[in-house]
């Protein structure tokens, strides 16, 4: 999407290296948090949690999406919704969230205690991603949680590995509905879809991974080309997909979140938890902490994805480092260093031997 991080950025502040990067995603412009003087406590009253459930026919998602894929080594593809006609096709959600025409009216990235940047995929996300393929994390009956997931990418990897539950929380309900439970769709069809094609038609998953790889299969992209009607994709029950059965989807802020799932008969606790770019506001790092303390399975891993510094928020790795190690729950560990553009990490938090609960 083509927003920007509303972060005010004093130009002379940021040097060339810091701002450079594939998709800088900062601006000149900044909308930093409304938070308490003390920077502890977001000022706008929080956001209450709940869980979504998926439409009866939930294909009527689709109608309009332009599937993409980005293929990463061994990784199986992972298919996303096109940015660009989502940004054109989505349509505002009747309730009071508003985001998609507050965000392209402010051409903002991050609204805070509005809109916290679901919308789109973010630069981190990619790099867990390399970092799983790099380190062949197993996710065989482990129950994952992507937290502030957005479009979801990390949770649907999970999902397509095997994972036994996979849970999805955005912090805005539109985000859920109209990004991350079609996107969790699209792979759970368009997977559906290349297994058919190849049983009909005997090609290796390989070569359909570049024709798929607009979107299209080889059929639409023939009938796009000579303007006859394409076909129409095979209709799947997809309510009763296996895979869709493993997936919950959450909004709203993480304390109402934590609380809503802790009321629950038997609440989760999650063998791994990802979370990519959400540690840009050091206001949200109290919530933050409790939810990863308390939803964290005793042995289980954090996988943290972050650039070293939000400019015009304030949050970033040194900063939230410094905030875990006082409260003395859980170890970090660094797993990557990423030097091109703004410095990108990946870490890992586990609990310290005697603070799992
Ligand atoms: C910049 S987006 C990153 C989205 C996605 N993880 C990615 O890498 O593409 C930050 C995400 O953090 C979540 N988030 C931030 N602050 C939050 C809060 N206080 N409560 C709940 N979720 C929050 C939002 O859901 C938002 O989607």
């Amino acid at each position: 999407m083509s927003f920007c991080f509303n972060f005010d950025v004093p130009t002379q502040s940021v040097n060339s290296d810091q701002a450079s990067g594939p998709e800088s995603q900062i601006c000149k412009k900044v909308n930093a948090a409304p938070t308490n003087k003390d920077n502890t406590k977001p000022a706008e009253p929080v956001k209450e949690a709940k869980e979504h459930h998926l439409p009866s026919d939930p294909q009527f998602l689709l109608v309009d999406a332009v599937p993409e894929t980005v293929t990463i080594g061994s990784l199986p593809p992972l298919h996303f919704l096109n940015e660009t006609v989502f940004e054109k096709t989505a349509s505002e959600r009747e309730d009071d969230e508003n985001i998609l025409s507050r965000t392209s009216e402010q051409r903002s990235d991050l609204i805070s205690g509005v809109y916290e940047g679901g919308l789109k995929v973010w630069e981190c996300t990619y790099d867990l991603l390399e970092l799983m393929e790099r380190d062949g994390e197993t996710f065989g009956g482990k129950a994952v949680l992507d937290l502030g997931c957005g479009a979801g990418l990390l949770g649907i990897l999970a999902l397509k590995r095997g994972a036994s539950h996979i849970h999805f929380q955005d912090y805005n309900s539109t985000v859920i509905e109209q990004l991350t439970v079609p996107t969790v769709i699209l792979n759970c069809q368009e997977d559906d879809d290349i297994d058919s094609e190849d049983d009909k038609e005997g090609r290796g998953n390989g070569k359909l991974q570049e024709e798929e790889s607009c979107g299209k299969t080889l059929k639409e992209k023939e009938a796009l080309r000579d303007g006859s009607t394409p076909p129409k994709r095979r209709a799947i029950d997809l309510s009763q997909h296996p895979l869709l059965s493993k997936c919950r989807f959450f909004s709203g802020d993480w304390s109402t979140f934590l609380d809503l799932v802790l009321k629950e008969s038997s609440p989760p606790k999650y063998d791994i938890i990802f979370t990519s770019e959400t540690i840009y506001n050091a206001a949200y790092y109290p919530t933050l902490h409790e939810t990863l303390h308390k939803l964290l399975a005793p042995d289980g891993l954090v996988y943290l994805a972050t650039k070293s510094h939000y400019f015009g928020v304030g949050g970033g790795l040194h900063l939230f480092e410094t905030f875990v190690e006082q409260r003395g729950t859980f170890s970090v560990d660094h797993l990557w260093e990423g030097e091109e553009g703004l410095q990108r990490h990946v870490v890992v938090l586990r609990f310290k031997k005697t603070n799992a609960i």
